[in-house]
């Protein structure tokens, strides 16, 4: 599983360059972009820990909101007694500290079903984290395609070797100050971050800019309430919470990753899963489960504990305990700093048959005419499975007790396997690489980082079948075909004409 390049003279600085020589290396290895391991999960099971519900995820929030509300309140009305400091410890943790769970988990779009729900907190948990919503977004697309890549991942937090003081500093909050503020008025001045331009869009710039001069026109009003009031409570309240109860997002995403092994295509060898306790686990929204997010990004907070269960035989064993979490981490860190080569131990990774995707796919059961037959009986309502034809892939989609879509299999962002994917309301589907989407019927991309069209294929539905028209292998088909896309409902329409093969891009 381990490839390119493990040593060289570069200092840690350029070697964790996104912009340095290990960009370029991680290119030529495969590194970049490369295929990640996957264990199997069957198709309905995975359709079912994929969906979300508004209901759970409300509750959470309003909890979190009420109790954010409320000490805020209790520094208010204790303000400069002995009783501010634990007000203001705990006020902190949830601004500054857990505001980077809902900020995480509402940037994948998984905890509720309606958008702009996750749209509303992930902005507002942007704000309080001092994280502008796009270059965030962009980062996060890159970390899961490019996890612990050294000269890809820009989200690699403790970069080897790392010194003890630069380990307090981190739990201290001095990284909102030295990192992030900096980079966000150098946005809100209309600048850009050369590493950052290296994985946003240029067409995304305009946001980038819009958003950074929103964020500092709000953290200025809080500063001018500060003087005009002539008490430091504004800023106490908002802003400095990001410096000061940053120690809480450290304590939970040191967790992660930290010390664990880099340039692996295996999110079990660099990512850790660690049995967390009930209070942790609403603070982190069940993050703790960090290997089985990474593998299913498209499974939301709540159900990961369901996921755990199913993955289990395909994982190494969790870490039992948070303190047994930390005593590997220090371990790896304080070893790493005299031998940066330095790697935890194996633990027992089993061997995992990859025959066994299977339950994604549906074979056909013919060919003729340049169609493949699928039996309908296979694919329940709001379901999509993959159909592999030589060295093609296509995704087949069942809307409707008789309607049947087909379009291409892999995503035109970075190739995902869309049958892990998740079919929203019969309409889209949802990438499971990087929470991208695409309307089902047209193929037209429908959410960031998706931007090309996915190719449709002709379906035509009888009694016990579907057939799905491929076409001869090598050429390009569904062109123009839209004359025979069809379902048994005839009134369906034929969607646009217009769908040709096309290239595939990742950002
Ligand atoms: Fe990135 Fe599909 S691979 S959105």
């Amino acid at each position: 599983m381990t490839a390119g390049p493990t040593a060289d003279s570069l200092d840690r600085g350029q070697r964790y360059s996104l912009i340095g020589p290990r960009s370029r290396l991680a290119e030529e290895s495969g590194l970049a972009e490369g295929a990640w391991f996957t264990p199997p999960v069957e198709g309905d099971r995975l359709a079912t820990l994929q969906h979300r519900t508004d209901g759970r995820a409300l509750a959470d929030l309003a909890l979190w909101l009420v109790l954010l509300v409320g000490l805020g309140t209790l520094v208010v009305i204790t303000w400069w007694s002995w009783w501010t400091v634990p007000a203001l410890v705990v006020y902190g943790a949830l601004y500054g500290g857990s505001a980077d769970a809902r900020w995480h988990e509402m940037g994948h779009n998984t905890a509720f079903r309606t958008q702009w729900l996750n749209d509303m907190v992930y902005y507002l948990a942007s704000f309080m984290l001092w994280r502008e919503p796009a270059v965030w977004r962009w980062s996060h697309y890159r970390h899961h395609t490019d996890t612990l890549v050294v000269g890809r991942d820009i989200e690699i937090a403790f970069k080897r070797p790392t010194p003890i003081p630069e380990i307090l500093a981190a739990f201290g909050g001095v990284n909102p100050i030295r990192f992030l503020l900096p980079r966000l008025l150098r946005h809100a001045a209309g600048g850009r971050d050369p590493e950052v331009e290296s994985f946003v869009p240029s067409d995304e710039w305009p946001r980038v800019h819009r958003e950074a001069r929103f964020f500092v026109a709000v953290l200025a009003l809080a500063a001018a309430a500060a003087v005009v009031w002539w008490t430091p409570l504004p800023v106490v309240l908002v802003g400095l919470p990001t410096v000061y109860g940053s120690w809480l997002m450290v304590f939970f995403g040191i967790t992660q990753h930290a010390g664990l092994r880099e340039d692996v295509l295996d999110h079990r060898l660099n990512t850790r899963t660690v049995y967390m306790n009930p209070v942790f686990r609403f603070l982190y929204l069940n993050m703790n489960y960090h290997v089985e997010h990474h593998l299913f990004p498209t499974v939301p907070y709540y159900a990961l504990p369901a996921l755990h269960d199913e993955l289990r035989p395909y994982l190494a064993p969790p870490l039992p305990t948070t303190v047994a979490a930390y005593r590997e981490i220090f371990t790896a860190l304080t070893r790493q700093r005299r031998d940066p080569g330095w790697e935890i131990p194996d633990r027992s990774i089993p061997e995992v048959d990859h025959a066994d995707r299977a339950p994604i796919v549906v074979s056909p059961v013919s060919h003729h005419d340049g169609a493949v037959v699928v039996p309908i009986g296979q694919m329940a309502v709001g379901t999509v499975r993959r159909i592999d034809v030589g060295e093609r892939t296509v995704a087949l989609y069942r809307l409707g007790p008789n309607e049947f879509r087909a379009t291409d299999g892999l995503c035109t962002h970075g190739r995902a396997d869309l049958a892990r994917g998740v079919v929203i309301d019969c309409e889209l589907i949802e990438c499971p690489k990087h929470n991208g989407r695409f309307d089902i019927r047209t193929g037209e991309p429908a959410r960031r980082p998706a931007k090309d069209p996915l190719m449709r294929y002709p379906v035509e539905v009888h009694e016990q079948s579907v057939h799905v028209t491929i076409g001869s292998l090598g050429r390009s088909v569904g062109q123009g075909r839209t004359d025979i896309e069809q379902g048994l409902d005839r009134s369906e329409p034929a969607p646009g004409a217009g769908t040709t093969d096309r290239e595939s891009s990742a950002n």
